[in-house]
């Protein structure tokens, strides 16, 4: 797995990362599927990690997400890089102490979950926080759940932001100017949920006819590369790494063959007209 430095944090990042929101709640397009019990996180975990994939995205806002991520880790030999969230506000030194002890130990990466109320002053007022607490990793910037990424645009001029986590894919690229913003100002990305969901897999193949909304948006990249989910995915990809900033691409399976189809897509040539065309359309 190719692995890139994570703007100047000093990490330096799979490819691929493995978001777990999966791992503690239903998710999913389609019929909501039921996150895993602990064997199948277990083995999702260590298959992730044996395929290279030792990026683990997650949140105290993903139900049992962080503590499942923690038990599973127990079982894999192979060095990994965490990444957690909390809001900025009075509760974020005692919310990042409960994700380590549910993580087993520090996550590598904090995300500073950034709502409408969330502007450079919060920001700044929530690093000086994580200094005076002894806090020496690197901080990032992502929307809260639903928030617009492009309000996140001031906050990457504060020092001390690192890193930007945001939403990005063919389908919405709200993100792009943010993207553009990191690129030029050296802070590392991180691209959340690069397969809209699912809409970039082979899973649409059976929900497209009774979506109408989505088969609008989807078809065109379909016809694209011939009605090959494959290809679609490997497009996928490429496009929502194609910013110089972007270090890895976290996706959101919760199924290891899946993981390893993305792995795959990652790995095969996509055609550069074809990135050329997906551009233009959106
Ligand atoms: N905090 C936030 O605001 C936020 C927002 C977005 C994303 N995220 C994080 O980023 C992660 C990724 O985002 P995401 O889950 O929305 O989207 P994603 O990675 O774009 O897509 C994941 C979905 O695609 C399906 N899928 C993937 N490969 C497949 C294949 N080969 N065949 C069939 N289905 C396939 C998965 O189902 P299976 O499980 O069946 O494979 C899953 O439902 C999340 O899990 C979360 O940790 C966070």
């Amino acid at each position: 797995m190719e692995r890139r430095p994570l703007g100047t944090t000093g990490l330096v990042v799979p490819r691929l990362g493995l978001g777990t929101r999966g791992l503690g709640m239903e998710s999913g397009i389609g019929s909501r599927r039921a996150p895993p019990g602990p064997e199948a996180a277990a083995a999702l975990v260590r298959g992730a990690a044996a395929a290279g994939v030792t990026l683990f995205e997650t949140s105290p806002a993903y139900g049992d997400s962080e503590s499942r991520l923690g038990r599973a880790l127990s079982g894999v030999p192979q060095p990994v890089l965490l990444v957690t969230r909390a809001s900025p506000g009075p509760g974020l030194p005692a919310s990042l102490a409960a994700s380590s002890r549910r993580l087993g130990r520090e996550p590598d990466l904090l995300l500073l979950d950034c709502g409408p109320e969330t502007g450079p002053r919060e920001v700044r007022a929530a690093l000086q926080v994580l200094a005076d607490r002894g806090w020496r990793r690197p901080v990032g910037v992502s929307p809260a759940a639903g928030h617009d990424p492009a309000r996140l645009q001031p906050l990457l001029e504060e020092p001390g932001v690192a890193v930007v986590a945001v939403t990005y894919h063919l389908l919405d690229r709200r993100a792009e100017e943010v993207l553009t913003a990191a690129d030029q100002g050296g802070v590392g990305a991180l691209i959340l949920g690069p397969l809209a969901r699912g809409w970039l897999t082979p899973r649409a193949r059976d929900l497209l006819p009774t979506h109408p909304q989505e088969a609008g948006q989807v078809d065109p990249y379909l016809e694209l590369v011939g009605h090959d989910y494959q290809a679609l995915e490997a497009l996928a990809l490429a496009f929502a790494g194609r910013h110089a900033s972007v270090a890895a691409l976290v996706v959101g399976t919760r199924n290891l063959a899946h993981l390893e189809e993305a792995v795959s897509a990652l790995e095969r040539p996509v055609d550069p007209e074809w990135l050329e065309w997906a551009l233009a359309w959106g």
